[in-house]
């Protein structure tokens, strides 16, 4: 681990398709063992900027380094720092749960004298022991998202990114969800996360609010909302954007 480093440094990151600006000079830092949560719009830039901290793009302008690595330079060691599940569900659905973790074992490369131990983990905190033949897609949605997370985590990544974990789950297992998110916080692990429900912005260390590829808002969640004089996350997020808008035009 590169502990003299934070978990996630961001300076002036700056990512164009074409003459659009997806994420428009950003800067932050994400501390290790923080819970850091991303809200935003649809299309505010959430996860093009996850998916170029992943390694998975390259920055147009701007640094962004992940455990100290320079992650447009250097983005193979970034993967094998980090753990990432993507907004879409990212496992197979024609697999069993067991073949799921095989498969994400070797693609991570557990080692050999390592993998039994870590399925058995990956099994525990999924609550799938018992299913483990289950065919996946015949799992309830907040169970498969709760295999995705098990099988990000397989070769003990320092650093987490959760690109909408819990889309579409139901409380008891989003709550259920948010634990595992505090047992891997309290172990050090980092966890970036983004998230369309407020309750589970407060839930976050920390948030960045992003709007149009800007970040316009950042800091613990009852700061943000004492700063500006109100009651909830909600009326913080609708308040900042309108903010936002009233200044562009
Ligand atoms: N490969 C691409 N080519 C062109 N435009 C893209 C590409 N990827 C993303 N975009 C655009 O960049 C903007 C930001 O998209 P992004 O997926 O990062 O948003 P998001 O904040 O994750 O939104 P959501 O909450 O809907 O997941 C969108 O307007 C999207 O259409
Ligand atoms: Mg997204």
């Amino acid at each position: 681990m590169n502990s003299g480093e934070p978990a996630v440094a961001i300076d002036n990151l700056v990512k164009r398709f074409g003459d659009f600006v997806a994420v428009d000079h950003v800067f932050c830092r994400v501390d290790r063992g923080e819970i850091f949560g991303f809200l935003g719009p649809n299309g505010a830039g959430k996860s093009t900027t996850i998916r170029i901290l992943c390694g998975l793009l390259t920055p147009t302008e701007g640094e962004a380094r992940v455990d100290g690595l320079d992650v447009g330079r250097e983005p193979e060691k970034v993967r094998q720092r980090i753990g990432y599940m993507s907004q879409k569900f990212s496992l197979y659905d024609d697999l069993t749960v067991e073949e799921n973790i095989d498969f994400f074992s070797g693609v991570y490369g557990v080692p050999a004298d390592k993998a039994a131990g870590r399925k058995d983990y990956a099994l525990r905190i999924s609550g799938l022991e018992a299913r483990r033949r289950t065919m996946t897609r015949l799992l309830p949605g907040g169970w498969k998202q709760r295999l995705a997370l098990g099988c990000a985590v397989l070769h003990e990544p320092p650093i987490l990114f959760l690109d909408e974990p819990t889309s579409g789950v139901d409380p008891i297992a989003r709550r259920g969800f948010w634990d595992l998110i505090y047992e891997f916080a309290a172990g050090g692990q980092t966890v970036f996360v983004t998230t369309h429900y407020m309750q589970e912005a407060e839930y976050c260390h920390r948030l960045a609010l992003m709007n149009q590829g800007r970040i316009i808002a950042l800091g613990p969640p009852n700061d943000l909302k004492r700063e500006r004089g109100l009651g909830s996350m909600e009326e913080v997020f609708v308040a900042a954007i309108e903010a936002e808008e009233a200044r562009d035009q």
